[in-house]
């Protein structure tokens, strides 16, 4: 029998566009842009309103719809709906069962799957072995979080960094040579104290108590959970480029988790890959959690090549890591074509005049 390969055959992506920028964050917390900007490299940040939509589903269903229409796929073809989400719009029912009701497709299964920020690099693996196994064709893998809903907008060590948006993959089948090639996933439980969420599960339910002591947001201890990032991320690159003897020079992306921009130029740098061959867009989308992997496609999309090498990298809490390996599947610039303009024409424009586009000062 012939090797069936998992291939990326499209993107779709939605961010809000209400722009939070460090001018105004530097009014809700004790901060400043030339603080955020050397120590994080976030500039503005998208943030979901409530009358605009309500909840991840809401961000992922634009995604989708926006996939569908580009790629021109069938819904009825769609078998499987992965949510990698940790900002699900309830405990229950899964967010990818709102998802597929509000894009009503009729032949898809659908939950979620929550590794936090290493979300989607979990999501692509399991999604591609539901193709490997020959059991299905064609599947969704949505990545996005509405962190602003668990952010502490009193908590300077935190809230400047998180942004809004989620995008997703269509994965299908091929027995070509491209797709998920190779993933180096690990998991270690140790990270519990340096990043977590202390209420609202069944350890410790919602309560009055847990309400006035601000314990439903995001708690980080940064600097170990910086160092841990830094150091497994490179270690998880370079495992992976190793067992795929791929040198510096046969990388055309790396693809890493944006939570701080000197993470992700570190993690880069110790393949040796030049920083333009990292796609970076933590200044103007921040840490999306589990949207940041397939974000970044969405907007590089229009560079990428059919037979490019991409790494991916995240590292989340959990501590949650790890590395993949993939060729990508087509060309992506009319593909990109379809899509709304604005987010595309970066590359054309100057930084400031994107920002002024937006009412960013
Ligand atoms: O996505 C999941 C994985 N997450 C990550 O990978 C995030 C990893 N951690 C980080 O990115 C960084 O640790 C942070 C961006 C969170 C913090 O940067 P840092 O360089 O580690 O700063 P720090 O926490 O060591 O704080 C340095 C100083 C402190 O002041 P003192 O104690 O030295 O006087 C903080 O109080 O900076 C102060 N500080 C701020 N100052 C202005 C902390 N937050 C701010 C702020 N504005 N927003």
């Amino acid at each position: 029998m012939e090797k069936i390969n998992a291939v990326i055959t499209g993107v779709g992506g939605y961010v809000p566009n209400y722009i939070l920028d460090n001018e105004e964050m530097s009014h809700i917390v004790d901060t400043s842009d030339e603080w955020i900007m050397e120590r994080i490299g976030v500039k503005t940040r998208h943030i979901l309103k409530p009358e605009q939509g309500s909840g991840t589903s809401y961000m992922m269903t634009r995604a989708v719809k926006q996939l569908l229409e580009k790629t021109q796929a069938d819904p009825d073809s769609i078998e499987v709906v992965i949510a990698a989400t940790t900002t699900p719009d309830y405990h229950f029912p899964s967010t990818a069962s709102l998802v597929i009701g509000n894009v009503g497709l009729k032949h898809a299964f659908g939950f979620d799957m929550e590794a936090a920020c290493a979300g989607f690099l979990y999501a692509m693996e399991l999604g591609a072995n539901l193709i490997r196994s020959g059991a299905h064709k064609r599947i969704i893998i949505c990545g996005g979080d509405h962190m602003s809903s668990m952010t502490n907008y009193q908590d300077r060590n935190t809230c400047p960094i998180f942004g809004d948006g989620a995008a997703c993959v269509m994965m299908e089948a091929t027995t070509e040579d491209y797709g998920l090639m190779d993933s180096y996933l690990l998991t270690d439980g140790k990270g519990y104290e340096n990043l977590h969420m202390e209420a609202g599960g069944s350890a410790r339910m919602p309560s009055h108590e847990t309400v006035d002591e601000r314990l439903h947001f995001v708690f980080q201890d940064g600097r170990p959970v910086f160092k841990h990032a830094v150091t497994k991320m490179s270690a998880a690159v370079e495992t992976i480029a190793k067992r795929n003897n791929l040198s510096k020079d046969d990388i055309a992306w790396v693809v890493p988790h944006q939570a701080n921009v000197r993470i992700e130029t570190a993690v880069a740098s110790r393949l040796g890959v030049d920083e333009s061959h990292v796609m970076i867009n933590i200044d103007h989308m921040a840490n999306t959690s589990g949207g940041t992997l397939p974000l970044a496609l969405w907007e590089y999309e229009p560079q990428l090549k059919k037979g490019d090498k991409l790494v991916f990298t995240a590292f989340g809490a959990g501590f949650s890591w790890g590395a993949s390996y993939m060729v990508w599947g087509y060309d992506g610039a009319a593909e990109a074509a379809k899509s709304p303009a604005e987010f595309y024409k970066e590359g054309e424009i100057s930084r400031e005049e994107w920002y002024a586009k937006r009412g960013v000062k």
